[in-house]
């Protein structure tokens, strides 16, 4: 993708056709080269380890325990992509649906799930959230979501995650975030500053959630609880930090995030759960 192929403000409008035409273009293209490179070893998922998450761990930690329980659990997986967490789900005895708007993504969760013995475990679903066509009115106990919510047209797609879900059921995403007003993003996003340090997006619609996009996801559900991870870290985004620094600066962030409620506005990762009530 070249330098101007990004949104410059988190404001900017785009229409849900062109977002989804984008999407649907970059994760095809990087699926078509995965369906062509990939060995045994990386399609191989453990059950044992905590799925890939280099310097993303307590994010990730906090999205699996506010997944609990797993075991027999109907569980919709937005945004699937290579399938690791729709197969590391079903190893812990979820049955998931892997929903994503690339098909060929969807190729590569059904060799996934085949290869770790989870086919039959494994849904696919090859459907834009905001329609989540093929997923029933409360069917599932669970939507999960790494890292795409970002992506995702907030106002539709809550809708459709809420109607999925069963009374009771919960959401949870681990997203990136950037709090502080959209002229830290137009900074961040300016020509100067992404000639020097290219922005980590794969497509052009992707942006950290701000506090609008929040409400926007949070709108239908009964319930909200948002934990934040992340404040000098941020830094990873421009250089690269060995992990042994990474992991001390890290205990760091979450010891002032755990103290200094207004230090939130400075984290870089949230995981959000969203609760529909049991009667609802
Ligand atoms: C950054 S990748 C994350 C993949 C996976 N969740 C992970 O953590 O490995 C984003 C994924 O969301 C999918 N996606 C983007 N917009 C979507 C939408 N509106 N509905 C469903 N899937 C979407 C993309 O095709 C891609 O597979």
């Amino acid at each position: 993708m070249g330098p101007d192929t990004f949104i410059r403000s988190r404001r900017e409008a785009i229409a849900i056709e062109d977002r989804h035409a984008n999407e649907m273009r970059v994760y095809d293209d990087m699926a078509d080269q995965v369906l062509a490179e990939w060995t045994d070893d990386d399609y191989a998922v453990d059950a044992d380890a905590l799925p890939e998450c280099h310097q993303f761990e307590g994010p990730m930690q906090q999205l699996i325990d506010w997944s609990q329980p797993l075991e027999g659990a109907t569980v919709l997986e937005t945004g699937s992509g290579f399938g690791e967490l729709s197969c590391w789900l079903a190893l812990h005895g979820a049955n998931v649906i892997a929903t994503d708007i690339s098909s060929k993504c969807l190729d590569v969760v059904a060799e996934r799930a085949r290869r770790n013995g989870v086919e039959d475990r494994i849904r696919c679903v090859n459907t834009p959230i905001e329609e989540a066509a093929g997923i029933d009115d409360e069917s599932v106990d669970l939507v999960f979501g790494r890292t795409v919510a970002h992506h995702f047209d907030l106002g539709p797609a809550a809708k459709s995650m809420y109607r999925a879900l069963k009374p009771g059921g919960r959401a949870v995403f681990a997203e990136p975030v950037l709090l502080l007003g959209d002229w830290v993003f137009r900074l961040r996003r300016s020509k100067p500053v992404t000639k020097v340090f290219p922005p980590f997006v794969h497509t052009p619609d992707e942006r950290s959630f701000d506090h609008d996009m929040i409400a926007d996801l949070s709108a239908p559900f009964d319930a909200v609880e948002i934990e934040y991870f992340g404040i000098f870290t941020r830094v990873s985004s421009f250089v690269r930090v060995p992990d042994t620094l990474y992991h001390r600066v890290s205990a760091l962030d979450q010891a002032i995030l755990d103290r200094v409620v207004g230090a939130r506005s400075l984290s870089k990762y949230m995981v959000i759960r969203l609760d529909k009530s049991a009667q609802a």
